[in-house]
């Protein structure tokens, strides 16, 4: 059996997506009126999951370095930046509509797409099929800036945050004290009109991404597009990624974007098969330049001795499909108590919810008391619940399909000795511990290496 066969077998993207509706993890956008195939919205879950994806992102990026700072520049930019940035003329995908069944293909992406007619094939592989010539779509949103709407009104939903960085240069470097190599890294929703959006989180029309400009001495960007491949590479298995579901794909010559000298993607293995992760590209000096011709504005590094338009290096992220990877690589069925059990076996940190406390038996007065006590003040530290519904079991089986990673429970030995039992969702080990202990223990577990498999 090959890789993928073997890992289809736990993790599909249907089953994915139907623990995240059921759980309140991700449910589909408008779903009265139908859903909106293009656009998901996240619930109470998924926006805790969310959050630890991109506050990880953060702590790694800026947090823990002296060399990146933050910006959260405009969704709507002005409209010569795009002119500038070449998405105008050049962010678009090929397109083809086929006249008999009336669906849109991305021309490139043939192999991918299936007929609307039965036996469903490829687009273009029956006799009915009858497909136009392609031509180029332009994948950005147009809106419209105040109340009339005339050519000079024409604006755009960002497709990317990077530019939102690149316009920001001149005033991050008259601000802050920062000189290459440094970075500016923004996380942000975009916007793409894709024409074949799906697989869940994976393509979406609206989606949140997390990018970094990383400005260095020109000579210097083939060093630091290694160093960033490297890191972000050890980011994604440091939050438990298995390492076997990861690899670099270099990008060749006849593919790279418009701006692009070089970009490696991360690929990674989810149901579908390979599929980029996250692009790592060395932009050269391209923007910067681009953006000084079309705005007068000169924007290069002025040192003592030194002066110069730096080359930009950029890890590009997508929050969602982030998530989605995390989720998919976390997502396990096994036997519990005689039980098949889904758990999502995501690295603490990942978490939505950290903990859960339970009183063995919810209608005990004492034991009811002595757990709402200890989630009161656990809560103020980590996110947290109370549960005390339902049997023992069920309210682990509830944690585990949230991949809560530890529970806490009160028991009749607790009011004897104040000790509660610390659950823990990969081993099922179940150990007892003074109930002041209980917090400092969950803090230091919280911020201990991690690995999937325990
Ligand atoms: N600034 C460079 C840039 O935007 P990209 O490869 O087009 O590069 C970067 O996008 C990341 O954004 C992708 O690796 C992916 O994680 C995420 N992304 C891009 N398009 C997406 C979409 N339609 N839905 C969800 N995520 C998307």
């Amino acid at each position: 059996m090959g890789q993928l066969e073997a890992y289809q077998g736990v993790a599909t993207i249907e089953k994915v997506a139907a623990l995240c509706r059921r759980r309140a993890f991700v449910f589909p956008s408008s779903d009265i009126y139908g859903g909106l195939g293009s656009a998901y919205d996240y619930g109470h879950y998924g926006v805790l999951l969310k959050q630890n994806v991109k506050a990880e992102w953060q702590r790694a990026m800026v947090q823990e370095r002296e060399d990146v700072v933050l910006l959260d520049s405009a969704i709507i930019l002005h409209p010569k930046v795009w002119e500038a940035s070449g998405h105008l003329a050049g962010f678009s995908d090929p397109l083809v509509d086929c006249r008999t069944c009336k669906l849109r293909f991305r021309a490139d992406k043939l192999d991918d797409a299936r007929c609307g007619r039965k036996p469903s094939r490829h687009p273009g592989e029956t006799p009915d099929c009858d497909l136009t010539e392609a031509r180029q779509f332009n994948l950005m949103f147009e809106t419209s800036i105040g109340p009339v709407r005339d050519e000079g009104s024409t604006a755009y939903l960002r497709p990317e945050t990077a530019q939102g960085i690149f316009v920001n240069f001149k005033n991050v470097t008259s601000s802050m004290r920062v000189r290459p190599p440094f970075g500016i890294a923004q996380i942000g929703k975009s916007f793409r009109n894709e024409i074949t959006p799906g697989n869940f989180l994976f393509r979406m029309r609206e989606f949140e991404q997390m990018e970094m400009e990383f400005f260095v001495p020109p000579g210097e960007a083939p060093r630091w597009h290694r160093y960033w491949v490297e890191e972000r590479r050890r980011w994604y298995v440091e939050l438990g990624i298995r390492e076997s579901h990861l690899r670099e794909r270099v990008h060749e010559s006849g593919e790279l974007s418009h701006y692009s000298s070089a970009t490696s993607d991360i690929e990674y293995l989810f149901p579908i098969g390979w599929s980029e992760l996250e692009g790592i590209a060395n932009r050269g000096d391209f923007d910067l330049s681009r953006h000084a011709a079309y705005s007068g504005t000169k924007l290069e590094w002025v040192g003592h001795d030194e002066r110069y338009v730096p080359h930009v290096v950029e890890p590009a992220a997508g929050a969602d499909r982030a998530a989605l990877a995390f989720l998919v690589d976390a997502y396990d069925e096994d036997e519990a108590g005689g039980e098949t059990r889904t758990v999502l076996r995501l690295h603490p940190r990942l978490a939505p919810v950290k903990v859960a406390v339970l009183p063995l038996v919810g209608k005990d007065a004492a034991m009811a008391e002595k757990a709402r006590a200890l989630y009161e003040d656990l809560r103020r530290v980590m996110q947290s619940e109370y549960d005390d519904s339902a049997s023992i079991g069920k309210r682990y089986r509830r944690q585990d399909e949230i991949g809560t990673p530890w529970a806490l429970t009160i028991d009749r030995q607790t009011l004897e000795d104040g000790t509660v039992t610390v659950r823990d969702r990969d081993t099922l080990a179940q150990e007892r511990v003074p109930i002041d202990g209980a917090r400092a223990l969950l803090l230091d577990r919280l911020n201990a290496p991690w690995s999937p498999r325990g």
